[in-house]
């Protein structure tokens, strides 16, 4: 007798004799009766053995507990009426078992599959991964996340990409993250980096004339680990030659547009846009997330002269002052408005000013300082209508955007404004080209050293290269960033320009990426591309709020494998054979590990 999924069973099948192989899901002895819950991939189903009718069964059965693996024949049989279970698919049939054989017995567990998540650590979860996976939710994430990559490489395909695998075994391909490094056993003293992007070799795919390439491509970025972080996850990576950031725009959208609805996620391009710039001054944030309001305004130019000191200072000193009204928030505690204050001290400002509104009475948190008039502009300039709390940051434009940024997020969350049933997909556009710390530091590229700048802020690049714009775009969907990309340098000498002014010298540039750049001069199309994190797109349309939810098997936030115990110690013989010694201090931690 073939094998039949349980969950699958249901009235119509009455009567019918099946073989099931599953999980005991539960068991419970009544009566003289046992009824065991079955499960398998495709769910769970009740079933019952008699004793006085099959005692053999019942004899094989006897000692079997929760997560065994058995195989059951029987009858499909329909329930009492009193014993059917509306809120289970298979609830109104059961299969009567008159043969029945343990496949693999398990020791007592450290958990269920039904215990519920805060009564097991995380830790245990990581260790026993196998076990937490047996989770209906985390199986469905991972169904999901199959159907989900199904349906990218068909979209793919069918608009004639092609997917192409790259090395993971490679050089360092910058993506503003530590590389993870193998050392060579041949060549000793050499080290591979594992890819932090396929970047380069997607750019090269184009010089090589494929035109549409597409890969998931696992990538490796050692660097500060958090919930949407992880370091291994996977790319959606896409690189189309001859193709404008319409062209790019269009299929990004064109592929939301089929894979969102799947969760029922409507997804209907053109997707809005706004420039970096206009993020920042609005929303504090390079990736806002639309669903919130609290924008924020600029009121600079008003307060000039205002008889404020703080204010008319700073902004005399080249700052700004900017602010958001909470609607609502005229109720903020004391101890919720110095939690705020704590936040906008992390980001480097001062403080925070409030101003409230109450009873139709608008009160500064200094007194004294502003007149009514005056008072009246400032709630005008921040749209603080009828009830509510304006916060406001003096500071240097920078500052006041990441502490606005952080407090837009927090009051955000604290007076609970967020629509979780809307998404909002957004396209954020023109990043700067460069950045630095400091007047004395060199420049680093915002994005990868392989982005072009705008035609029309070429002639920018020697003279005030912070003010260059990039041709690079992100995908953002609620505040979380889904992707990014840009036009790429297809000029050999425009490409080595850009590394000059990143500080690499002809010579290193050359050793780095001399393949790059040789290839760039022997014939290269005009290109452009962008990489989606597809665990960051799982997780949002599983609704998880963690990477881990939608990845088999995660790292910890400190990279390590509970369950492998990976990075683990090696034999010395095995360092011996790399021609690697350790570090004094290396040998004593990993010695310590040992013992
Ligand atoms: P970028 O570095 O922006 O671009 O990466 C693209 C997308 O990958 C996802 N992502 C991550 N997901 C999980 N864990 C991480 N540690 C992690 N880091 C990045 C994000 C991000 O938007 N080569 C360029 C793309 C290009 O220019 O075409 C690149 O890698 O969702």
């Amino acid at each position: 007798m073939n094998r039949l999924l349980g969950g699958t069973l249901r009235a119509e099948h009455l009567g019918k004799r099946v073989k099931l192989q599953g999980w005991v899901h539960r068991r419970r002895d009544l009566g003289g009766l046992t009824f065991l819950q079955i499960r398998d991939r495709s769910g769970v189903v009740q079933v019952v053995v008699r004793p006085e009718d099959h005692p053999e069964a019942a004899g094989v059965l006897d000692p079997v507990r929760l997560e065994w693996v058995v195989e059951i024949e029987g009858t499909v049989t329909a329930r009492d009426p009193v014993a059917v279970n509306p809120d289970m698919e298979t609830g109104e049939i059961e299969v009567v078992c008159d043969r029945a054989q343990v496949l693999g017995p398990a020791e007592p567990l450290p958990f269920l599959p039904d215990t519920p998540v805060d009564e097991v650590t995380e830790e245990t979860r990581l260790k026993y991964r196998y076990l937490d996976l047996r989770r209906s939710d985390l199986q469905r994430n991972l169904i999901l996340r199959d159907q989900i990559t199904l349906e990218i490489l068909n979209y793919f395909h069918a608009a004639g990409f092609v997917h192409i695998e790259t090395p993971i075994l490679t050089r360092s391909t910058p993506e503003g993250a530590r590389d993870y490094l193998v050392p060579s056993r041949i060549r000793q003293g050499r080290f591979y980096a594992l890819p932090q992007s396929p970047q380069l070799f997607k750019q090269i795919l184009m010089v090589a004339g494929f035109e549409r390439y597409v890969q998931i491509a696992r990538c490796f970025r050692d660097e500060d680990l958090r919930a949407d972080r992880q370091p291994e996850f996977t790319q959606v990576d896409v690189e189309m030659s001859f193709a404008s950031e319409e062209d790019i725009f269009a299929v990004i959208e064109g592929l939301f547009a089929r894979i969102f609805p799947i969760v029922g996620i409507a997804a209907e391009p053109p997707f809005p846009r706004m420039t970096y710039r206009q993020a920042m001054l609005r929303y504090g944030n390079d990736k806002p997330d639309l669903r919130l309001g609290l924008e924020i305004s600029d009121l600079s130019e008003d307060l000039a002269d205002s008889g404020f000191r703080v204010f008319q200072q700073t902004v005399a000193e080249g700052g700004v002052v900017r602010g958001f009204a909470v609607p609502l928030g005229a109720s903020a505690s004391r101890k919720q408005v110095d939690g705020w204050v704590e936040i906008a001290r992390a980001r480097g400002a001062a403080g925070v000013l409030t101003l409230r509104k109450r009873d139709g009475e608008l009160r500064f948190q200094v007194k004294n300082v502003l007149g009514e008039s005056e008072l009246e502009n400032l709630a005008d300039g921040l749209g603080l209508e009828s009830e509510g709390i304006a916060v406001l940051v003096a500071a240097p434009a920078a500052v006041a955007a990441a502490a606005l940024g952080a407090l837009r997020l927090h009051i955000g969350a604290e007076f609970d404004l967020v629509e979780t049933d809307e998404h909002r997909f957004l396209w954020v556009t023109e990043f700067p080209l460069v950045e630095r710390e400091s007047e004395d530091d060199h420049w680093n590229s915002c994005n990868h050293p392989f982005t072009a700048p705008a035609p029309e802020d070429l002639h920018l690049l020697d003279t005030d290269p912070g003010a260059v714009r990039a041709r690079a775009y992100d995908i953002i969907l609620d505040g979380v960033e889904l992707g990014g990309g840009s036009i790429r340098i297809h000029d050999s000498k425009l490409q080595q320009r850009i590394f000059n002014l990143l500080g690499l010298s002809p010579e290193e540039a050359k050793e780095r990426f001399g393949f790059l750049l040789e290839a760039l001069s022997f014939g290269a199309p005009p290109h452009g591309g962008i990489a989606l994190g597809l665990d960051r797109i799982v997780m949002l349309m599983t609704g998880a709020s963690s990477l881990r939810d939608v990845i088999a098997f995660p790292k910890t936030t400190s990279a390590t494998s509970l369950m492998t115990s990976a990075p683990a110690l090696v034999d010395a013989e095995q360092l011996a054979e790399l021609g690697i010694t350790l570090s004094p201090k290396a040998g004593e931690e990993a010695g310590s590990e040992e013992g």
